[in-house]
């Protein structure tokens, strides 16, 4: 399968000579003479793929059984013509109208019981037998009619799946789903009832009839009802995508599948998704309007090179402004570059947008395109027409692999278990932005990072970072012991290995997971009261700020290195660190002050013998590695508008985009991209 997939992801390369460039190309919103000038518009800007008919349905099969495939095969010979490749998308996330409207029972129903009706788009119960046999109907139509055409390069199933359906087809899958899990017949109800605990309140189930979907909670409800749930809806948009994908393939094997995930989303546990593509994708569009949204942008590039250990592709992002938040700031000039680079870097094998032409009308006509309503006059064409002319200078890139001896955990079970369930200690966790709060301090001082869930191989990393990971499988347990035991060090912060994959506390607490790794227990969670900042002391003396939690902890083979000033748990650990076999725990009770937890994170990685990527460089410039057998890439790219830095070189090389050699240092003004091709492996 992985085998296949490298092999179908190769292909693609050598046939777009490296980098893919392009975007979602919408042919149906135009007249036909406007095509003519789009492809030679593309060929100017260096496009070599585009995604087309994502949310064609409507014009594909205008009434039930009636297909129009002319358009679509005028848009895919004319592509062709120009040696324009084609990501070919099944329509299945906009179905039409006369589906809507003849089957309403295809339409999701929110968790509120109203049905989510025609008019915007995702507006399917991924459950429904009826849309899904709808969608493999046009599916088919399409793998048919076009698998053999030679522009097809790509399968782009669906887009940015996502809809949540409380439906009573829902609640009949969503039995056998719990079936498939726990069994089923009374043993497996049985098994139900214990690990939802339905001892409490009385919420014991004598028949399978009985269980349904979680209402929205009008108070309180169970949580592991509801963390099944959000397990189950993950899977029920998989088995969609995978009653497509194995369509397409059925027809033609020999080309990669995938469809396009999103930042930071929830509903769908994408470890799982991605092993079933060829090839991770992903839709990302940095707020302009905040400074360090690059940030979040890269942990979500490294998050997606690591769900497959594989480059990925940049399927969508923004020439400039989107169109979905209360104000939509432009990218200034040469944000949309670096960032496209940034993407580059972090193991994209693509720079694609949404879209090629802005659409005249519809929800997203001020959204941004690679060519704007003011078209090539327009500072925003300029810069996509430069990109697309310059990628090919770094073509040597694509395909190449990233290294990385810190793995950082990011899991869909630990945040569903802290955000989708209720009745914790404090119920207003971020996950995402807890891991993004450490993972900062790691890309601001230039620390390749891997990221890894809960099933992960942990022996190729020297550190692991774990942050509030509240709720962990026994396999990660004996995962994380083992790679202690073996050397590794572990980071850990508060409020993890608290319960099982059923939402129960592990016992003896806390943390039941973890107790023997931090060598000491918790006896009791404090979160903070508003506002309320506690003083940490270090064992140099130095007082750092916390706010938000406390533990009060039992120490047992673990020492304190940093404990709390004043307050009730005054002078008691804040901050433990034990030896468990060859490695070393940290153990982080607090939240520390953004400057203590990036000081305690990095004297971590130090210990453990990790070294950077490059030793001197402001926290502004971001620096990664990507290798092939013979090669190696540095990049280097500084985020400041306004500040301009110089960085020390570890090899002599070639910088790529200017052809020029370097030696020593590299300077790098204000938004600046440097690729520098090594002489040596460094
Ligand atoms: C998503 C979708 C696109 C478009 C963009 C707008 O990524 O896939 O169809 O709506 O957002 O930013």
């Amino acid at each position: 399968m992985t085998r296949a997939a490298s092999a179908r992801m190769a292909g693609l390369r050598e046939r777009l000579g490296g980098f893919a460039f392009g975007g979602d190309y919408n042919p149906e919103q135009w007249d036909r003479p406007v095509w003519d000038e789009d492809v030679r518009l593309m060929r100017q800007a260096g496009v070599n793929l585009v995604t087309l008919g994502v949310f064609a349905w409507a014009s594909l099969e205008p009434e039930p059984g009636r297909f129009t495939f002319d358009w679509l095969d005028d848009a895919m010979d004319l592509l062709h013509r120009n040696g324009i490749s084609v990501d070919l998308a099944t329509p299945t996330a906009a179905p039409p109208v006369w589906l809507s409207q003849r089957h309403p029972g295809g339409l999701p129903v929110m968790e509120d019981g109203e049905v989510f009706g025609f008019g915007n788009r995702l507006h399917f119960d991924p459950g429904s037998q009826i849309y899904r046999e709808h969608a493999a109907r046009i599916t088919t139509k399409l793998a048919r009619r076009y698998s053999r055409h030679p522009a097809l390069a790509m399968w782009h199933i669906g887009n940015e799946y996502g809809p949540l359906s409380y439906s009573d087809t829902a609640a009949i899958r969503f039995r056998r789903w719990l079936q498939r899990r726990y069994g089923d017949g009374a043993s497996g109800l049985e098994a139900l009832n214990d690990a939802w605990y339905t001892r409490f309140w009385s919420q014991r189930y004598t028949s399978w009839e009985q269980v349904a979907p979680p209402e929205i909670p009008r108070s309180w409800s169970n949580p592991a009802r509801r963390l099944d749930f959000a397990r189950f809806s993950s899977d029920v948009l998989l088995e969609c995508f995978l009653a497509e994908r194995d369509i397409v393939r059925s027809v033609r094997d020999d080309i990669p599948v995938l469809t396009n995930f999103m930042r930071f989303y929830r509903r769908a546990d994408y470890w799982r998704w991605a092993d079933e593509e060829d090839a991770v994708a992903l839709d990302i569009y940095p707020d302009p309007g905040r400074d360090d949204s690059r940030v979040a942008a890269a942990l979500n590039f490294d998050l997606m090179r690591s769900l497959r250990g594989q480059p990925w592709i940049l399927m969508e992002q923004a020439a400039s402004a989107v169109s979905q938040w209360t104000v939509n700031n432009v990218k200034p000039p040469g944000r949309m570059r670096l960032g496209s680079y940034q993407a580059i870097a972090h193991g994209s094998d693509s720079v694609m947008f949404f879209q090629w032409r802005a659409s005249r009308g519809g929800h997203e006509r001020f959204h941004s395109a690679m060519l704007p309503h003011s078209g090539t006059g327009a500072r925003t064409w300029r810069e996509v027409e430069a990109l697309g002319n310059e990628l090919p200078s770094i073509a040597a890139v694509a395909g190449s692999q990233s290294r990385a001896q810190v793995a950082l955990l990011f899991d869909w079970d630990c945040w569903w278990g802290l955000e989708t369930t209720h009745g914790l200690p404090r119920n207003d966790f971020d996950y995402p932005a807890i891991v993004t709060g450490h993972y900062r301090p790691l890309l601001e001082a230039h620390h390749a990072v891997d990221l890894v869930c809960l099933d992960s191989d942990l022996s190729r990393y020297k550190v692991l970072v774990v942050p509030n990971a509240y709720l962990v499988s026994d396999d990660f347990v004996a995962a994380a012991k083992r790679f202690v035991a073996g050397g590794g060090t572990l980071v850990c912060s508060f409020f993890s290995g608290v319960v099982d994959p059923a939402n129960q506390v592990r016992q003896p607490a806390y943390p039941g997971a973890f107790r023997a790794l931090i060598g000491g227990y918790i006896d009791e969670y404090w979160p903070a009261r508003e506002g309320e900042r506690f003083a940490v002391r270090f064992a140099d003396g130095s007082t750092v700020d916390a706010d938000w939690w406390q533990e009060s902890i039992q120490l047992e083979s673990a020492r304190a290195t940093a404990w709390y000033a004043g307050g009730l748990l005054a002078d008691r650990p804040a901050v433990i660190e034990n030896q468990y076999g060859a490695g070393r725990v940290v153990y982080i009770g607090t939240r520390l002050a953004e400057e203590a937890l990036r000081d305690t994170l990095l004297a971590a990685v130090r210990s453990a013998g990790v070294a950077p990527v490059v030793d001197e460089a402001p926290s502004f410039v971001e620096a990664t590695r990507r290798y092939t057998a013979d090669a190696e890439f540095l990049f280097l790219l500084n985020h400041s508008d306004s500040e301009s830095a110089v960085v020390p070189l570890p090899a002599a090389g070639t910088e790529l985009l200017t052809g020029s050699p370097v030696s020593d240092a590299i300077p790098l003004p204000p938004l600046a991209v440097a690729v520098i091709r090594m002489s040596t492996g460094s």
